[in-house]
């Protein structure tokens, strides 16, 4: 048997939690941001530049490997660490919320969702069981839970029938897991909490789930429509609700503003296509605040995004190069972008780790916020 999956809190400051992960590919510091690679891909990064950036742990998506290249494949080609040439920690999504926004003719009973892929119309059948299959296949050693996330705004009783669905798929996956030999090989599921913008639906799948056997809990069902105000609400809701000594993940959030009021409240992993994505479209990410290089300002401007970085794409290359290579749509652009972007973000994970660590994370998390005003 593996070492099994490990959670160990080594300080709090208020609300915010500093702590350690530990799975059969390593160690994760935690709060920890997971770089986004969809399709066994970091898009327009090296998996060492990644690494060398602070990267712990990156995600991928049963939903789109899955379809392409499939899952047996890469089960047969060694798993999804050996495919991409990543031999730190994996986290993957189920699949639930990825068919729900990409998917074409979805069907959801209680069974699971039927659709055809956003590839080539193939018709699919996503469980709770054939997830974590799926999940296993690719060794992934952090799994998802499926989940139904329903977008707000939506009627209560639609948020209550989605989370007690979400409820009924946990503890079909916790089983399906066990079978599978999970925990075994020192792998974790972790539950997902939903319950849309209701309080009291929030905090009954927070409670129902921390009774199931789950080694984290994430937080599912946020920044999909609703105000931040709203999201970081249903936050300070939730995080009381949820066990105190297993992680907790805010699924798909956020901007660097998100991220820094979600661990004031007790969050612990966090993963985005906003570093990434945003990189690809001329947006950089900086301890000054965003900067759109597409804005003709940029044109004539000699000085880097960040003369103090220490990441190269921030601290060695002009405004104006930056701005000549977004409009010229260059894939330098897109890789220059991605990295300055990844950097900021780790090196935002990083500060507040230390701040938490030494017992200055509210100075840290008012500084901040006026260095990006
Ligand atoms: N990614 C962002 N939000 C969600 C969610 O609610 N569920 C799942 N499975 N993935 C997500």
């Amino acid at each position: 048997m593996t070492a099994p999956f490990s959670f160990r809190l080594l300080a709090n400051d208020g609300m915010a939690r500093r702590g350690e992960i530990v799975t059969p590919h390593g160690r994760v510091a935690t709060p920890a941001f997971m770089p986004v690679g969809t399709q066994a891909t970091v898009k327009a990064m090296y998996p060492g530049q990644v690494r060398e950036l602070g990267a712990d742990v990156v995600l991928g998506n049963t939903y789109h490997l899955m379809l392409r290249p499939g899952a047996e494949r890469i089960a047969r080609l060694g798993g999804l660490h050996t495919f991409m040439n990543w031999p730190h920690t994996i986290l993957t999504d189920s699949g639930g919320f990825q068919v729900m926004s990409l998917a074409q003719l979805r069907k959801l009973t209680e069974e699971g969702v039927t659709f055809q892929s956003h590839i080539d119309g193939s018709r699919h059948v996503m469980t709770p069981e054939r997830s974590v299959e799926i999940q296993q296949l690719l060794g992934s050693d952090i799994q998802m839970q499926l989940d139904e996330c329903i977008a707000l705004p939506a009627p209560r009783e639609d948020v209550e029938r989605a989370m007690r669905l979400s409820l009924r798929w946990a503890e079909r996956s916790r089983a399906q897991f066990e079978t599978m030999g999970g925990p075994g090989r020192g792998q974790a599921l972790y539950g997902i909490v939903q319950g849309g913008d209701v309080p009291d639906l929030r905090i009954a799948s927070a409670q129902a789930l921390g009774e199931m056997p789950f080694e984290g809990y994430s937080v599912g069902g946020l920044a999909v429509g609703e105000p931040q105000d709203v999201m970081l609400a249903m936050l300070d809701v939730t995080t009381p609700a949820m066990p105190v000594d297993k992680p907790r993940y805010l699924m798909g959030v956020g901007t660097p503003e998100d991220i820094l009021e979600s661990v004031a409240r007790g969050i612990d992993q966090f993963d985005c296509v906003m570093p990434t994505r945003a990189g690809r479209h001329g947006l950089a990410y900086t301890r000054y605040g965003k900067v759109n290089l597409k804005n003709a300002r940029h044109a004539d401007d000699p000085r880097p995004l960040d003369e103090a970085s220490d990441c190269p794409a921030a601290r060695d290359y002009s405004r104006a190069y930056l701005h000549h290579l977004v409009k010229a749509g260059e894939g330098l652009a897109a890789m220059l972008l991605t990295w300055t972007n990844l950097a900021y973000y780790q090196t935002l994970m990083r500060e507040m780790r230390a701040a938490i660590e030494e017992g200055r994370f509210e100075d840290f998390r008012a500084k901040t916020r006026e260095d990006w005003a």
